[in-house]
């Protein structure tokens, strides 16, 4: 089976991405390819429909080498942070990545794709949404199942940027109150998060 990782987090070694690979590697997919797209310009759709007769975007920027990639990927890992999660679920990289796969689908969906494990990272609980409008995104419109979802906990900025204790839209503040402070194990790395370790050991990949 041809499997690829994609991280659509914007930082170098992020949650995002130590979640993906964790997961390939449980898999067993230790040398897969991982696309991280913070280092490749993905434009948004055009909405031009220069893509309807040959599949292809003719858009010219680096969406043109993940293409043949990501058409022939059978299972992808879904990297995604999620960045305004209650309003949007998932970040701009993210989203501008998979609006071109708007070229995969006419005349028939163009794609070898049959599974997907979305390996999500949310600072402030909002994973459920994140992986609520990504199984809409690839089940419905392209017609992929989303075999698992594996959520964990990302550092929100708030926790970290140094205001957080006082800062009046301060998440940190919104949770723990006026007067709370922040301790270093509020802040656990992927791989400490042994409910997010043990979910990874349970995915199974049924054939079919
Ligand atoms: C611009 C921005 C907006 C964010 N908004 C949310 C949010 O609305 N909900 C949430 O759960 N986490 C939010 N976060 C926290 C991120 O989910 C968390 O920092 C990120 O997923 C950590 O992953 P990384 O280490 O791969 O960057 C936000 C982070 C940033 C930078």
């Amino acid at each position: 089976m041809q499997v690829i990782g994609v991280s659509g987090s914007p930082r170098n070694n992020s949650s995002v991405d130590k979640l993906v690979k964790l997961i390939l590697e449980n898999l067993n997919n230790y040398n897969a390819e991982i696309i991280s797209l913070k280092d490749l310009l993905i434009n948004p759709c055009k909405g031009c429909l220069g893509c309807l007769k040959t599949n292809q975007c003719v858009q010219k920027d680096d969406w043109a080498s993940v293409e043949e990639t990501i058409r022939q990927a059978e299972l992808m890992v879904l990297g995604v942070p999620a960045y305004y999660g209650a309003a949007f679920g998932i970040n701009a990289l993210t989203h501008n990545f998979l609006e071109r796969w708007f070229a995969f689908r006419h005349q028939g969906l163009k794609l070898n794709l049959r599974k997907v494990i979305l390996a999500i990272v949310s600072g402030e609980g909002h994973g459920e949404i994140t992986a609520k409008y990504l199984k809409t995104f690839f089940e419905m419109y392209h017609g992929v199942e989303v075999v698992d979802n594996i959520i964990a906990s990302g550092t929100t900025p708030c926790y970290v940027c140094g205001f957080g204790e006082h800062c009046a839209v301060s998440a940190f503040l919104h949770r723990h109150g006026e007067g709370a402070k922040i301790t270093k194990d509020m802040i656990v790395p992927i791989e400490k998060q042994t409910s997010v370790i043990e979910n990874i050991k349970k995915i199974k990949l049924t054939d079919g």
